[in-house]
């Protein structure tokens, strides 16, 4: 089996990929843990624990983590996941914050981890300030890792936060360099422009939504906001044509869970700009080796996009 946990900031592309996870038979979901980002960290957990009960998985634990970046402002995602990150569509039954474990989200990663020394990946979804705080507590994490699978980043400059910015490196960017900068560990990127330029078609997500399941109708439900969002982004008209979802969370998932996904990838080494004007956030590039780093982390480029459609698939059967 595959150990996986997985830290998320539950919007509705972390929701997916969290649900693509628990479809697939490799995997044993250790524990969720919940981070500040697409709405607060409050809103996160809750979101978690409906996405557990939507797929009868609430025996799964779920940790509460940092709710604010290292330094800076908190910035949310609200515009495009809903206020409360999964669509602005409650449910009555969704369980209560008392399901959640007492032990801290950053404690957790660093005892789960240490359990299960060299058989667990990580899976990053939103900003990275649990993962930052975790090395910091024990610097020794990076290397008990099997591998770091992280949504985040841009390789053109192309922002969809700020200029330069995507959204889970500009929400914390000294987490972000800290973690690029001190996991030495495998670690794989899904940065946004490679998720723009994977689109799931929207006749694709009709169908994946038109499923006759309890999990495609609790989907339908969170996804509406976010479809619609998605179809006014300048992205969508401007940045790369055709029309599509981009489940951004799912591709890192994805490619966590399956080792074949992931086709072809750049491997150089990564950091972070801090200082920058219209920069700060963003993801820099080392392909000439200027920064003397040993590690290099590898960017994914081309991926099996129909394998993914048929995890997407299985996800809300
Ligand atoms: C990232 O930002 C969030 O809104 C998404 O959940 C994804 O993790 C994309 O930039
Ligand atoms: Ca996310």
């Amino acid at each position: 089996s595959k150990k996986l946990l997985v830290d998320v900031d539950c919007g509705v592309d972390d929701a997916q990929a969290i649900m693509l996870a628990l479809a697939a038979p490799i995997v044993e979901l250790l524990g969720v843990t919940c981070v500040h980002g697409n709405t607060t960290a409050e809103n996160v957990c809750k979101n978690v624990l409906r996405v557990l009960q939507a797929c009868n998985k609430l025996e799964i634990p779920v940790f509460k983590g940092a709710g604010k970046p290292l330094l800076g402002n908190v910035i949310d995602a609200g515009h495009f996941h809903g206020q409360d990150g999964l669509g602005d569509a409650p449910d009555p039954n969704a369980p209560g914050l008392d399901l959640l474990q007492k032990e801290n989200a950053v404690s957790a990663i660093i005892r789960i981890v240490n359990e299960n020394p060299g058989e667990v990946s990580l899976v990053a979804t939103g900003p990275l300030t649990n993962l930052a705080l975790a090395v910091r507590m024990d610097p020794s994490l990076p290397s008990k890792l099997k591998g770091l699978y992280i949504m985040g980043g841009n390789t053109e400059s192309r922002g969809n936060t700020t200029v330069c910015g995507e959204f889970n490196f500009a929400a914390d960017p000294e987490a972000a360099y800290i973690v690029l900068n001190e996991y030495q560990c495998p670690t794989y990127l899904a940065c946004w422009e490679f998720t723009c330029y994977n689109k799931l078609p929207w006749e694709f997500c009709d169908a994946w939504l038109a499923q006759d399941s309890h999990k495609a109708r609790f989907m339908a439900r969170i996804f509406r906001h976010s479809m619609e969002a998605s179809k006014l982004e300048r992205f969508e008209k401007e940045v790369v044509a055709g029309g599509g979802f981009i489940s951004c969370d799912s591709y890192a998932m994805a490619a966590a869970v399956d080792d074949s996904f992931v086709v072809e990838s750049d491997h150089y080494p990564v950091s972070v700009e801090l200082a920058g004007t219209h920069t700060r956030g963003m993801m820099v590039v080392d392909t000439l080796g200027f920064l003397k780093k040993t590690h290099k982390a590898f960017i994914m480029k081309k991926v099996d996009l129909e394998r993914f459609k048929q995890m997407m698939m299985a996800a809300l059967k």
